[in-house]
């Protein structure tokens, strides 16, 4: 199914902007499972349920909240997005494309995504952190499949630095500074909603994946398409299927990435104060 998306980001980002005024935010952060908490860092904020937000996803699924938190961050005018949309949910996917749209067009010129994810290697278990350096879309599709809307980007969109070099080497710096361990990977993006096969993670690694999860490549190719630079980092909530005795479950990945959580606010805090430099 094809869905124009620009009515609904318009609309969107009207009634964004009749909440916060005038001011353009600089960022914009995914929350990911369980990682919600970093929205707690936000200085003057302002909430908006998704459900006040045309295109946006339903609030209330899967344990998101479906909110838009404005506020700021080190002086960065910043957007919290609380919920997002999976491949897996099917027909919705549309919705992933208006939320990430709507914050190119409120002026975002960065976009930080976090998730939960699995790890391959034995020594990066749970409640570490992970910095994308790369991805291998096994979702089962392209979000821009479809005709080219082509007002928010081109049809070709070249992905060679679609996790921003600079902005890895921005957050390297943060982690040095604060002490706290951040690992690289090549991310493969999973379709889901079944967690992989024991099989099935043998051939990621084989194919050079190190984490695995359910989101964020198509959140990625949506916002190359649009101009944003991407950084991105997994909270390691399991080792992946096979690699350890604990079965999987979507309550371990939220308990665990919760655990996880408190690290990366010290570090996406330090990268605004970074970032506050360069805008
Ligand atoms: N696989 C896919 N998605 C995930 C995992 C996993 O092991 N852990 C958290 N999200």
């Amino acid at each position: 199914m094809s869905i124009d998306t620009s009515p609904y980001v318009e609309q969107a980002v009207k009634a964004v902007q009749a909440k916060i005024g005038n001011v353009k935010p600089k960022l914009a952060l995914v929350a990911g499972s369980g990682l919600g908490s970093v929205a707690n860092l936000l200085i003057n904020s302002v909430s908006i349920s998704y459900a006040d937000l045309p295109g946006f996803p339903a609030p209330g699924v899967h344990g998101h909240k479906g909110q838009l938190v404005f506020g700021e961050i080190s002086g960065v005018p910043t957007i919290v997005l609380m919920g997002r949309i999976h491949v897996y949910e099917g027909e919705e996917s549309w919705r992933l494309k208006v939320m990430i749209r709507t914050m190119r067009a409120l002026g975002c010129d960065f976009l930080f995504l976090t998730n939960a994810a699995g790890s391959m290697r034995l020594e990066v278990g749970a409640g570490e952190l992970v910095m994308i350096t790369d991805h291998i879309n096994f979702m089962g599709g392209n979000p821009l499949v479809g005709p080219n809307e082509d007002k928010f980007g081109p049809r070709f969109v070249d992905l060679e630095d679609c996790w921003d070099p600079e902005l890895r080497s921005i957050l390297r710096s943060c982690a040095d500074e604060t002490g706290i361990p951040l690992h690289e990977a090549v991310f493969a993006g999973w379709m889901g909603p079944a967690f992989e096969t024991p099989a099935e993670i043998r051939m990621l690694t084989l194919m050079g994946a190190q984490t695995v999860g359910m989101s964020t490549v198509p959140d990625n190719i949506i916002a190359r398409h649009c101009g944003l630079r991407v950084l991105g980092v997994s909270v390691i909530t399991n080792l992946a299927c096979g690699l350890s005795p604990k079965k999987l479950s979507h309550e371990l990945t939220m308990a665990e990435a919760e655990k996880g959580a408190a690290k990366l606010i010290v570090l996406f805090e330090k990268f605004l104060s970074k970032l506050a430099v360069l805008v």
